[in-house]
Order: structure tokens, then C-alpha cells, then sequence
């Protein structure tokens, strides 16, 4: 198990010395280490067994470092950054200075701006940035506490940032820019409608099946190990009654007798709660003793787009 701890200068010794810190941020727990240390980045890998295609996302202290790593900037992206930084946005742009085996020898890389007071404090002591996917192994559901993060990753990492838990709670929206037209291709924390104002129309491409821009396109991930069932859940619940079932609903139902467990992510109807509580649900029912997790999806908007997203791939 790794050591849990709110020691920003521990952290950062460590991540100096090319180890790997789990380290908090608004959307998930990230994975860290240092981003222009290739020995580093590939402990990474390793970790999370996660294939060397999936390239990682490099965390700076502010929009100015930004243009460390980013060769060339365009303006709606300049704006995004102005507007949404520090915050749940990661843009891909032209890269400088970043290791291949960082982007997966892509030419653009993944810069965010975290927003959360230890990882900012953390960043701006350290004179490099920070590759951090989340901290979970490859493929499965995205850690929003420390305990989340050291009970699968706990042997590889030697230290826990405990920053709480995560209060955006789903991760970071990726936007790329082709032309002047602003691409999403990750859905995540940062609403398409906060993003079109400043951009203009956005395009969305999340659905790509086989050589995915971005692994989290990939049609299975943020996956549980239970089956997971997406309907009416009343009609699941009766076409499955001979099986444990488990039920993640948006608010409360009333649900028929048998039902082992039940969460519900926001009795008052709040995307932003649902959001917030949708990760640490999966997990626990996942570990529950159920045979099937039965759920449903989110009225579509806001971030309720990227719970619908996380949840279909969940279930595939
Ligand atoms: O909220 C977040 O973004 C969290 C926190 C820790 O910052 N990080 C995160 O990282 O979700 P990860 O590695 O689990 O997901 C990052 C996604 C992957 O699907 C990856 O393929 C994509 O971003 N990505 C990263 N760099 C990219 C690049 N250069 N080009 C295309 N996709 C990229
Ligand atoms: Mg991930």
C-alpha cells in the first residue's frame, strides 16, 4: 500500500527523483510523474498496464507554460484557456519539447491546467510538468479518492496526494482544433455549452471505434468488472429477477423487492452531483455482491453528455 499524505514537498522530492506520485485534481486522481523524464513516463506504463498508443496528458502550473510545451497556439484555444484555466480542460495542440513515448509519438500533446490548490502548489515547485493519466489500472473506472487510487494502484506508487475527494468528479473535456473549428473528443467536466460561446460551433468526435485520436474513445472503457445494463431499469429489473441485481439510478425509483443494492446519484435531479458521485457508485457496486449492475442514462445535457458517454461505454 502507498503512504496517503497531504506533504506537497514530500510529492515533490519524490516526483524530483523520478518516482510516481498519485496526485488529486478537480476531475480524478492522476497517476504523475515527471512529464521530460522518459524513465519516469515509463513507469507510468507500467503501472497501469496501459498500452504505449494511449498517450498521457502533461499537467502545467498556468496558461504561460503552456506555450513551453505547445508550439504554435491559436486564439480560440488562447481564449479557452484564458477563460477555463485552471479547470476540467485539456487541449491538444502542435507539441515542443515533449518525449515521443509522452504523446505516443503523436505531433500534438494533451496540456491541462488542473484546478486543485495542492496539485497547482505542487506544479509550481517543480521545474517540470507532470504526465499524468488517472490512476487507475487501463480500462477501468477513474479513481476519485486516495483510497480509490491505493486500492488498485497502491504496490507501484509510493506516495498518495490526499487532496479529498474529487469534486468535479468526471474527467477533463479534450478539445483539438482542425482548421478554425474546435473538436471534442473526449466529453468530460467542462460542458459543450460552456465551450461554444468562445469557440464558436464545436464539433463532436468521441465515437471513433478502431485507431481512436484518443484511447478513451475506445468503445470499452471506464469499465467495471459486473455486467452492466443500460434501459428502463423497472423493465430490466423484471426481465433479470432471477439474478442480484444492483441498481444505479439518476434519482430515486421505486424500485420492486430484491433489488441488493440500490445508489442513486442525485435524489434532486443535479447532473453536477450525478457527476460528482457516478465513479465512486460504479466502484462500489462493482465490489457489491451482485451479479448485475442495471442503470440508465442522464437527460443529455450538460454534463449529463458525458455521464450518458461514460456510462454506454461502461456498459459495452
Ligand atoms: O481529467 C483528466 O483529464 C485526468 C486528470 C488526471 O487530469 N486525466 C486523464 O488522463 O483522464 P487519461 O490518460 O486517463 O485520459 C487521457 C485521454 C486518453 O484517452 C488519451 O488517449 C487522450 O487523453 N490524449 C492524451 N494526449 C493525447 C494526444 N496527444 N492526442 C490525442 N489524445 C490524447
Ligand atoms: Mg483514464
Amino acid at each position: 500500500m502507498a503512504e496517503i499524505g497531504k506533504d506537497i514537498s514530500k510529492a515533490a522530492d519524490l516526483l524530483k527523483q523520478g518516482k510516481l506520485v498519485a496526485i488529486p485534481t478537480e476531475t480524478v486522481y492522476g497517476l504523475a510523474g515527471n512529464a521530460l523524464n522518459v524513465e519516469a513516463v515509463t513507469k507510468i506504463f507500467v503501472a497501469k498496464n496501459r498500452p504505449h498508443f494511449d498517450p498521457l496528458i502533461v499537467h502545467v502550473p498556468n496558461p504561460q507554460s503552456a506555450r513551453d510545451y505547445a508550439a504554435e497556439i491559436p486564439d480560440q484555444a488562447t481564449d479557452l484557456m484564458r477563460q477555463f484555466w485552471p479547470g476540467p480542460l485539456t487541449l491538444l495542440l502542435p507539441k515542443k519539447n515533449v518525449p515521443d513515448l509522452v504523446t505516443a509519438g503523436l505531433d500534438r500533446v494533451g496540456l491541462r491546467c488542473p484546478d486543485h490548490p495542492m496539485t497547482l502548489a505542487l506544479l509550481q515547485s517543480i521545474p517540470f510538468p507532470l504526465a499524468a493519466p488517472s490512476a487507475n489500472p487501463f480500462g477501468y473506472v477513474s479513481p476519485t479518492t486516495p483510497k480509490h487510487v491505493n486500492d488498485q494502484l497502491g504496490a507501484e506508487i509510493e506516495y498518495i496526494l490526499d487532496g479529498g475527494e474529487c469534486k468535479v468528479g468526471i474527467e477533463s473535456t479534450i478539445v483539438g482544433f482542425e482548421d478554425k473549428t474546435a473538436i471534442i473528443y473526449r466529453l468530460g467536466g467542462l460542458r459543450v455549452e460552456d465551450i461554444e460561446p468562445i469557440t464558436g460551433r464545436v464539433h463532436v468526435n468521441v465515437t471513433s471505434v478502431s485507431n481512436p485520436q484518443a484511447p478513451g474513445q475506445l468503445q470499452s472503457h471506464y469499465s467495471p468488472q459486473k455486467k452492466v445494463m443500460i434501459g428502463d431499469i423497472l423493465q430490466l429489473a423484471t426481465a433479470n429477477e432471477a439474478r442480484s441485481l444492483g441498481v444505479l439510478s439518476f434519482k430515486k425509483l421505486n424500485l420492486p423487492m430484491g433489488i441488493r443494492k440500490e445508489i442513486v446519484l442525485s435524489p434532486s435531479g443535479n447532473l453536477n452531483e450525478a457527476a460528482q458521485k457516478l465513479f465512486s457508485a460504479l466502484r462500489e457496486l462493482d465490489k457489491s455482491e451482485i451479479d448485475i449492475i442495471l442503470t440508465e442514462l442522464v437527460p443529455d445535457t450538460g454534463l449529463g453528455r458525458a455521464i450518458n458517454d461514460r456510462l454506454r461505454r461502461a456498459a459495452t
